[in-house]
C-alpha cells in the first residue's frame, strides 16, 4: 500500500509541475489549473493510502472520522470564501491560506513530536518493567530497544523547522491580512532596537532547536519555540509597510512551502516534501520578480519601513502647491476621437472600479475608429503578481494587446494620448530622480507621450504614499471620477457619435 501511495504521490507531483508550467501562459493557465486541481485529487487519495498504509493496512473509524471532518470543514469554508472574495481582496486571501498553511505545518510537527513522546514513555514503561523481573539479565534487550526507539537528529531538526517556519508564516500572515484589510494600520510600527531584538528572538529559537536537536523528549523548548515562532512572525511583519504587502505575502508563501516539505522530512512523506519545495521555491522566485520590477532588494523591502513617511495629494514633492488641470469626459472623447495611437496604463484603481470590460469596449471603440491602441502592463500595478494580467484577460484583451514598459517607453513620444486608468505610483515620474522611496523602480514613462489623461478620483497619492508630479506637469489633463463611470461616458460619447 505505501508502494501505491508513493507512485500517487509522485503522479501527484508530476501534475503540479506540469500544472504549473502550463500556468506560466494565458493561452494555457485554464488547463494549467485543471491539471494541478487533478493532481490535488490525487494527492488526498495518495494521503487515505498512505494514512492506511501507516496503520498496518487497517484503519480506525475515529481515525476516518477526523479525516472526514476536516474535508468538510474545509469545504464548507473554502468555497464560499472564494466564491464571495472580491478580486481587490484577493492578496488578503492568499495571505490567509498561507498562514493556514503554515499553522498546518507546525501542528505536523507538533503532533509528530508528541507521538515521540507518548511512544518513548511507554518504551521506558515496558524497559522498566523488564529490569524489574530479570534484573541485569534484561540490560542489552533493553538498551537495543531504548536505541531503536530514538528519535535521528535529523528528524528532531526537521520537526523543528517546521514548527519555526510554521509557526512564523501563521502570525506574519495573519498581520499581512490585518493590514491589506485595513484592519491594522498599514504604515511600518517601528521602534528602536527592532532588529537587535528580532535578532534576539531568533537566536533564542535556534538554542530551542539545538536542544530538541540533543534531547527530542524536551518538553519546554518545543512549547517555547511555538510561543517565541508566533512572536517573530508578527515582529517581522510590522516593521514592513502595506505598500510592500504584496513581496512579503510572497515571501510567506515560500515560507508556508519550506515549513511544508520540514513536515514532510518529519513524517517521512514524499508528497509534502514535493509540494513544500514546489512553494518554496516559485514563492521565493516572485518575491524576486517583484523586487526587480520595483528596482529594491529584499532587504530594504524587509527592513527599510518603507512608506514610513506620508505625503498627501496636492503636492508636486518639491514642497510647492501647483494646480492640476481638469477635465471632463465629454471634452476628452474629441482627442480621443482625433487620436492615432493611444495606450492605457490600468492600475490598482481599475481593480477598485472594475473597469476592464468598460475600458475592452472603449478600446474596441476606438479601433473602430482607426485608432492603434494597446495596453501597457507594469509588473507591480496592482496588488498581486499578474492583477492586470488577470483582470484584461477575463475582459478578452487579446494577448497581443498588451505590451511591456520597454516596448513602450522608447517611443513614448509617438503615444498621441496615454490614459493612465487608476494607476498613479506605476507612472510616477519622482521615480526617475534620486532621492525618494521609489527611486529606481521602471515605470511607464507616460509624460513624455503628447497628450496625458489621468482617470482617477482624487490627486492622492499612490500606495507609495508619494505624491505624483505628473498630475500638474503640461501635457498632463486629471479626467476626475470612479474609473468605470468615466470610461462608460466616454463610450456613451463614442456610440452618440455614431
Ligand atoms: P497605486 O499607486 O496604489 O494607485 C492606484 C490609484 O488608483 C490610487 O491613487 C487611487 O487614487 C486610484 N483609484 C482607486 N480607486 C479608484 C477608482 N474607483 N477609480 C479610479 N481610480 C481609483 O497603484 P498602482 O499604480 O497600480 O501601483 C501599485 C503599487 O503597489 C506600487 O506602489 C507597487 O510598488 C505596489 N506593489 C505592488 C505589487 C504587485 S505584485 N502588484 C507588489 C508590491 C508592491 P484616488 O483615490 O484618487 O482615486
Amino acid at each position: 500500500m505505501e508502494f501505491i501511495a508513493t507512485i500517487l504521490f509522485l503522479f501527484a507531483g508530476v501534475c503540479f509541475i506540469m500544472g504549473l508550467k502550463m500556468l506560466s501562459k494565458s493561452e494555457t493557465a485554464r488547463k494549467g489549473n485543471m491539471v494541478s486541481a487533478a493532481g490535488m485529487t490525487t494527492a488526498a487519495i495518495g494521503t487515505l493510502v498512505w494514512i492506511i498504509a501507516k496503520h498496518g493496512g487497517h484503519i480506525e473509524a475515529t481515525t476516518i472520522i477526523w479525516i472526514v471532518v476536516g474535508m468538510i470543514a474545509g469545504t464548507v469554508v473554502g468555497i464560499p470564501a472564494a466564491k464571495l472574495v472580491k478580486m481587490t481582496a484577493m492578496p488578503e486571501m492568499v495571505a490567509l491560506f498561507n498562514g493556514f498553511g503554515g499553522i498546518a505545518s507546525l501542528l505536523v510537527g507538533w503532533s509528530e513530536l508528541q507521538r515521540y513522546w507518548v511512544e518513548h514513555a511507554q518504551i521506558a514503561k515496558v524497559t522498566d518493567a523488564a529490569t524489574e523481573v530479570m534484573g541485569a539479565l534484561a540490560e542489552p534487550i533493553t538498551e537495543a530497544a531504548k536505541e531503536a526507539a530514538q528519535m535521528p537528529a535529523a528528524s528532531a531538526i526537521s520537526i523543528f523547522l517546521a514548527v519555526l517556519i510554521g509557526g512564523v508564516t501563521f502570525t506574519g500572515s495573519v498581520v499581512a491580512f490585518l493590514k491589506l484589510s485595513e484592519r491594522m494600520k498599514s504604515a511600518p510600527m517601528l521602534y528602536p532596537g527592532q532588529q537587535v531584538v528580532n535578532a534576539l528572538l531568533l537566536v533564542v529559537l535556534l538554542a530551542c532547536g539545538t536542544w530538541i536537536a540533543i534531547d527530542p523528549t524536551a518538553i519546554i523548548p518545543l512549547y517555547l519555540a511555538i510561543v517565541l515562532s508566533f512572536v517573530l512572525g508578527v515582529a517581522c511583519v510590522i516593521p514592513i509597510g502595506g505598500g510592500d504587502m504584496p513581496v512579503v505575502i510572497s515571501l510567506l508563501n515560500s515560507y508556508s512551502g519550506l515549513a511544508a516539505c520540514a513536515a514532510g522530512f518529519a513524517v517521512n512523506n514524499v508528497l509534502l516534501i514535493i509540494t513544500g519545495a514546489l512553494v518554496g521555491a516559485s514563492g521565493i522566485i516572485l518575491t524576486r520578480i517583484m523586487c526587480i520590477a520595483m528596482n529594491r532588494s529584499l532587504g530594504n523591502v524587509l527592513f527599510s519601513g518603507f512608506g514610513a513617511a506620508d505625503t498627501g495629494g496636492g503636492a508636486t514633492g518639491d514642497g510647492e502647491k501647483r494646480e492640476a488641470k481638469v477635465l471632463t469626459p465629454d471634452k476628452a472623447y474629441f482627442m480621443l476621437e482625433a487620436a492615432q495611437k493611444v495606450i492605457f496604463v490600468p492600475g490598482y484603481g481599475m481593480a477598485v472600479a472594475q473597469a476592464q470590460h468598460a475600458v475592452k469596449e472603449l478600446a474596441n471603440l476606438m479601433e473602430a475608429n482607426g485608432t492603434e491602441v494597446q495596453f501597457v502592463v507594469h509588473p507591480v500595478a496592482g496588488r498581486m503578481p499578474g492583477h492586470m494580467n488577470v483582470l484584461l484577460a477575463e475582459a478578452d484583451v487579446p494577448y497581443e494587446a498588451l505590451a511591456e514598459l520597454d516596448d513602450v517607453n522608447p517611443t513614448m513620444e509617438l503615444v498621441d494620448v496615454a490614459i493612465v486608468l487608476g494607476a498613479n505610483d506605476v507612472v510616477n515620474p519622482l521615480a526617475l530622480e534620486e532621492g525618494n522611496p521609489i527611486s529606481g523602480m521602471p515605470i511607464a514613462e507616460v509624460q513624455r507621450a503628447k497628450t496625458v489623461f489621468t482617470m482617477k478620483r482624487s490627486l492622492a497619492s499612490g500606495y507609495a504614499g508619494i505624491a505624483n508630479p505628473l498630475f500638474y506637469l503640461d501635457n498632463n489633463y486629471m479626467v476626475l471620477g470612479d474609473a468605470k463611470k468615466t470610461l462608460q461616458a466616454l463610450i456613451d460619447e463614442f456610440k452618440s457619435d455614431d
